[in-house]
């Protein structure tokens, strides 16, 4: 088995990478020219680099040379404009399907991350499951749909979907910012969405490796996501009693999330710098619940996330202060 993996300098695709390195996989990453490299120094040195871009067709092609399995992690997860999001994530991911065809007969998979973004928001009482009419409410969630629906009606060869739900763990810049919070005293107290699901990094970075060559995986589609239902309030909790910080509570209404998310997309559009939080997200976070049922790959494969909350927010703190994040 050889795979090549894109994104592999990002947060969940380096992770990936080292899971990879652990199983002794022979590995290629696509890295654009100026990716960072922060995220790689564990691995760089034990695999295959090759230069481009997913938005480069040729430089994909070339890449997918003597490959069996591909890895398609690369995405975008903020924009400064909307056509950004499928600029990646829908032509991205078609011109990674196409290059997977026309790769001759070697490659025998293609694992595609996608999100539970395409599925849309779903209760706890109703957890988000495969089969379920997807019902995006963000232009981030209809772009990866759309990519989505170019792996099913495109890809000539086997493939794979994963749908994680929000993802947390050491390098993550999304959560980062409530741990920012709480070590300058505040507990953010957001009053949506109701219930989450999650998925620790390295779990998640398991059940997509472990999709590589699981005979049940293809053409399947899995949420990804540890059994556990958590608030936004319960998340916080948790992390300020881990950081034994006191903290003044800060209740987040609707009320003041869209002056803050529409100031942030503001300030993006004036240094062209795309932010976490921006107007594009805030159906998202105004969502009723992001609860996913991840019951199908436990069937199918015996996968389930090991991490719980606890052990995942001590692990990732430990991360940021090692790091000095924090
Ligand atoms: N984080 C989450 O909570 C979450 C939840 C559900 C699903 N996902 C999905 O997981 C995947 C990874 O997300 P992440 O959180 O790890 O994001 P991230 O840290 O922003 O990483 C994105 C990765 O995609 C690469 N990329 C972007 N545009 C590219 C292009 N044109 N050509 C080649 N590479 C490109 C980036 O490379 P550069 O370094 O060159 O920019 C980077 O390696 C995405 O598909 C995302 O939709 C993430």
């Amino acid at each position: 088995m050889k795979v090549l993996l894109t994104g592999a300098s990002g947060f969940v695709g380096s992770h990936v990478l080292e899971s990879l390195c652990a199983r002794s996989i022979a590995t290629r990453i696509l890295l654009r020219p100026k990716s960072d490299r922060g995220f790689l120094t564990n691995s760089l040195s034990s695999v295959e680099v090759a230069n481009g871009s997913i938005t480069e067709p040729e430089s994909l092609r070339n890449a997918m040379g003597g490959v069996t399995h591909v890895i398609h992690c690369a995405g975008c997860t903020k924009s400064v404009a909307i056509k950004g999001f499928y600029e990646v994530n829908q032509t991205g991911t078609r011109n990674v399907v196409e290059a997977v065809n026309t790769g001759g007969t070697g490659v025998r998979r293609l694992v595609h991350v996608s999100s539970q973004a395409a599925g849309g928001p779903a209760s706890a009482d109703h957890p988000a499951r495969e089969d379920d009419l997807p019902q995006p409410i963000s232009e981030y969630g209809k772009s990866k749909l759309a990519g989505e629906m170019e792996v099913r009606q495109g890809c000539r060869t086997d493939f794979a979907i994963v749908r994680p739900p929000a993802v947390y763990g050491p390098r993550d810049r999304g959560f980062y910012s409530l741990f920012q919070a709480v070590q300058h005293h505040l507990r953010p107290q957001p009053s949506a969405p109701k219930a989450l699901s999650l998925v620790y990094v390295e779990d998640l970075a398991e059940a997509i490796t472990r999709c590589l060559d699981l005979p049940a995986a293809t053409r399947q589609t899995y949420y990804a996501c540890a059994s556990e239902v958590v608030t936004g309030l319960q998340m916080a909790d948790v992390v300020a009693r881990q950081m034994k910080r006191w903290t003044i509570p800060m209740p987040l209404p609707a009320a003041v999330l869209w002056p803050a998310c529409a100031f942030q997309d503001l300030l993006a559009r004036l240094t062209r710098k795309a932010r976490l939080l921006n107007l594009a997200k805030y159906p998202e976070l105004r969502a009723h619940g992001w609860v996913c049922s991840g019951a199908k790959l436990e069937r199918d494969f015996g996968w389930s996330c090991k991490t719980g909350l606890e052990a995942g927010v001590s692990k990732t703190l430990r991360w940021y202060r090692e790091n000095h994040w924090l």
